[in-house]
């Protein structure tokens, strides 16, 4: 009688634990939308962008998007058209499903409103004469080198000398792998998660202008090596045409590449 009695009162906990849902039956919250029905900006920054950007927009390998200043800088149209369609030659994926991705347009315009919504600060800029987000002209690399020497060296490093504290950016490979507009929105628009300066950080009382960061855009731009990413320089002896299909070279056991050879293509 006492046993029956307590199977009993179990079976009663089990009912009202699950709330009168027999176990085993998924309510209706708990369908898995598709992929393509996700709409909240939250789930679709963790789990598109966090990873590079920053969990919140900041402190990630790549842009920091939660900062005021760069949001005020660019546009809609600028922000759909960089996450449906990525950043050629870069590390920023197309998104979008016209392009490849998994995202409707529907889910970009749901991460740019979230996005403005989160990391917008009102008019930043009020007042403040910020170069235009992009160029309107292409720099001199020549004016360049003095605007690096006068703004970037005390962080960065002069030319030809040790990095300086915040390590360097003349270095070939990491240059192969950033757009001219990566550096522009970084010195305009800085990274205050990295404590990096914005335009008017840099040099006490003088704000860079527009052809200063032209400028020196161009001349970073100029020390990209010709391949990026190679090792050795490319001395003009291969015979390969491309597209021709070579001869594979028999297996040399004792004759390992060294580490760091690029793997035929
Ligand atoms: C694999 C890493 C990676 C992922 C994932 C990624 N990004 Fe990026 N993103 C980058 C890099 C790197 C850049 C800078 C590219 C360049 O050099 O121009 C960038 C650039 C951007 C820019 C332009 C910054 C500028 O200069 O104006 C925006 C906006 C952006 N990403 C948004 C997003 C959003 C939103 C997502 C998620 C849907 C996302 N990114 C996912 C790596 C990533
Ligand atoms: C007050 C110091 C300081 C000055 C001045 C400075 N930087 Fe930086 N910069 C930094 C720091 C810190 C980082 C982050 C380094 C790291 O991630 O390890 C950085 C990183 C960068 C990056 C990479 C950003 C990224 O998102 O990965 C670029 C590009 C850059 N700086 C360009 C410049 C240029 C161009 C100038 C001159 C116009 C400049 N910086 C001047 C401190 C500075």
């Amino acid at each position: 009688m006492m046993r029956r009695l307590t199977a009993k009162v179990m079976l009663m906990g089990v009912v009202a634990l699950t709330g009168c849902h027999w176990p085993g039956r998924p309510r209706p919250d708990d369908v898995v939308p598709r992929p393509e029905e996700v709409m909240s900006f939250d789930k679709l920054y963790a789990q598109n962008c966090a990873g590079c950007h920053g969990v919140d927009g900041q402190n990630g390998a790549a842009t920091n998007l939660a900062n005021p200043v760069y949001q005020a800088l660019v546009d809609d149209p600028t922000l759909r058209d960089v996450i449906a369609n990525g950043e050629k030659d870069t590390l920023m994926p197309a998104f979008g499903q016209s392009a490849g991705g998994n995202l409707t347009d529907a889910q970009v315009n749901a991460i740019v409103s979230g996005m403005r919504a989160r990391w917008s600060k009102g008019d930043v800029l009020a007042g403040q004469n910020a170069p235009p987000y992009k160029a309107p002209q292409g720099g001199s690399a020549a004016d360049g080198q003095r605007v690096y020497a006068m703004a970037c060296a005390r962080c960065h490093g002069a030319v030809g000398q040790k990095p300086g504290p915040a390590g360097s950016i003349l270095d070939g490979a990491f240059l192969g792998l950033i757009s001219a507009q990566m550096i522009r929105t970084t010195v305009i628009a800085g990274r205050p998660d990295l404590k990096h300066p914005d335009w008017r950080g840099y040099v006490q009382g003088h704000p860079l202008t527009d052809s200063d960061v032209s400028d020196v855009t161009a001349w970073l731009m100029a020390q990209r090596p010709a391949n990026p990413g190679q090792p050795y320089p490319d001395n003009g002896t291969t015979t390969e045409k491309p597209g021709e299909a070579q001869p594979v070279a028999p297996a040399s056991p004792q004759r390992a590449s060294p580490p760091g050879t690029p793997a035929k293509q």
